[in-house]
């Protein structure tokens, strides 16, 4: 519910950033790193559903979420009530060390999600890359191989580990010194870039060849490989679902080589894509799952969920202080009571709704080159000509610049795409603004071409 002084659309009544906005950037200049990115001026106060307020009182739509963060919306009456319920109980205990209730609470809610749940055990973490670390670890541990493969224009995250698999902007890795060894990356399926011009359900057949005929036999023999780790649909990368045989087809050679299927849903799970995880649409049971981002609203906790065969490493071969924390775990609970109780269908309705209304942009835009995604997950790709499809982060850049000004709040993804992953219980009305905002702010983009 919201009130009086409350809106569920944009309101923007001074210039962009207004002059309480601006001294919240310049007091940040001055004291913190320089590598965050900061693509616009956008400082947040208070946020309630699908709104963020700054400082100065203007209210933006999120279609941004904090990067898929706050699926149930922000500060959701439910998810804040069981946060403040368990902070005045338990704040922390250490579940290395000590048992609580909460954990198993959360690792049975997550099992469950499972194509086979008594199949599965949970280890928990605080953040996507954390998830990542130990996926990686488990599937060297129980394999005792060493070799990984991950995808070209894949995001795992920032840490050592996590940061070799990553291969999606070299300044994420450039002046970082030699990665983790034994890593190899193979292209990820990209329909629209497709050059053998298959379609979003056919493409990816040749990297499969690829891996089978090149990286097994020139490379890597397939029993030195640990784990192919994929997202099944690249966030980070440019919002790129892989057609689901591709899914399949990997899932087929993990099988067959006693090769750990690590899938990454850090961004695409937790309902986003109007399923529990973006790999049950493709119907396949990865060995080892990953999730952050959506599962706690914002609260930060991570887990890997891991088949239990593969999941038998010693006492004290993997551990963490904070991972498993009973406020996130609260957190998470409501979370999935929330998604489970409504919002994973209307992920799934607004999304188609979506892009009913958007899927002829390249069509009615000649600067959308294309449009993809599932659920809630919706990605546009920017192109200076439809016919080279050459890449216009500019345009991207500038469409997602005018978008602020309008009031709604999108990140770019990839070299040249816009991500629109808003908070899973946004409705019509909200969904018809954001359209309209992008489609004026796509208009302006090209006036200037
Ligand atoms: C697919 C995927 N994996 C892992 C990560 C890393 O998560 P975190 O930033 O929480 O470490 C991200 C973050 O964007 C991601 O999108």
């Amino acid at each position: 519910m919201i009130t009086a002084s409350e809106t569920k659309l944009p309101r923007i009544s001074t210039a962009l950033p207004g002059p309480k906005s601006q001294l919240v950037i310049d007091y940040d200049k001055k004291y913190m790193s320089p590598s965050y990115l900061r693509d616009y001026p956008f400082v947040a106060e208070r946020g309630y559903g699908a709104i963020v307020e700054d400082p100065d009182g203007n209210a933006f739509l999120d279609f941004a979420a904090g990067i898929a963060v706050c699926s149930t919306g922000h500060c959701h009456p439910k998810v804040v009530e069981a946060i403040q319920k368990q902070a005045a109980e338990l704040i922390h205990i250490a579940g290395n060390d000590f048992y609580h209730r909460h954990m198993p609470q959360l690792a049975e809610r997550l099992v469950k999600t499972m194509p086979k749940p008594q199949d599965y055990r949970v280890f928990f973490g605080n953040s996507g890359t954390e998830a990542v670390e130990g996926a990686i670890k488990l599937a060297r541990y129980a394999t005792r191989r060493d070799k990984l493969i991950a995808f070209y224009g894949c995001f795992h995250g920032r840490t050592l580990g996590s940061l070799s698999l990553t291969a999606s902007k070299n300044t994420q890795r450039k002046g970082f010194g030699t990665l983790l060894g034994g890593v190899e990356h193979i292209p990820y399926p990209y329909a629209y870039r497709c050059a053998l011009g298959h379609t979003k359900e056919t493409c990816g057949g040749e990297i499969i060849e690829f891996l089978e005929q090149q990286i097994f036999k020139r490379l890597f023999a397939p029993e030195e490989v640990a784990a192919i780790i994929v997202e099944p649909i690249q966030g980070e990368g440019g919002f790129i679902p892989a057609p689901l045989f591709f899914l399949q087809e990997l899932q087929r050679i993990c099988n067959r080589h006693g090769i750990v299927l690590i899938v990454d849903e850090v961004q695409a799970g937790m309902g986003r894509t109007g399923k529990w995880w973006a790999y049950d649409h493709a119907g396949i049971t990865p060995d080892i799952v990953l999730t952050a981002k959506g599962i706690a609203s914002g609260m930060p906790i991570s887990a890997f969920i891991a088949k239990e065969s593969i999941m038998q490493w010693k006492p004290g071969a993997h551990g963490t202080t904070y991972g498993g924390n009973p406020v996130c775990i609260a957190s998470a609970l409501a979370t999935m009571e929330l998604i489970e109780g409504g919002l994973m269908a209307n992920a799934r309705k607004i999304g188609d709704y979506v892009f009913g209304k958007i899927n002829d942009w390249p069509q009615r835009f000649k600067i959308v080159g294309d449009v993809r995604g599932k659920g809630l997950m919706i990605g546009v790709e920017f192109v200076r000509d439809q016919k080279t499809k050459e890449k216009a982060a500019d345009l991207r850049d500038r469409v997602i610049d005018n978008a602020f000004h309008r009031g709604l709040l999108t990140l770019g993804s990839g070299e040249n795409s816009i991500r629109l992953s808003p908070p899973l219980i946004i409705d019509e009305e909200q969904a018809d603004c954001a359209i309209r905002i992008l489609e004026e702010s796509i208009r302006e983009a090209e006036k200037n071409l």
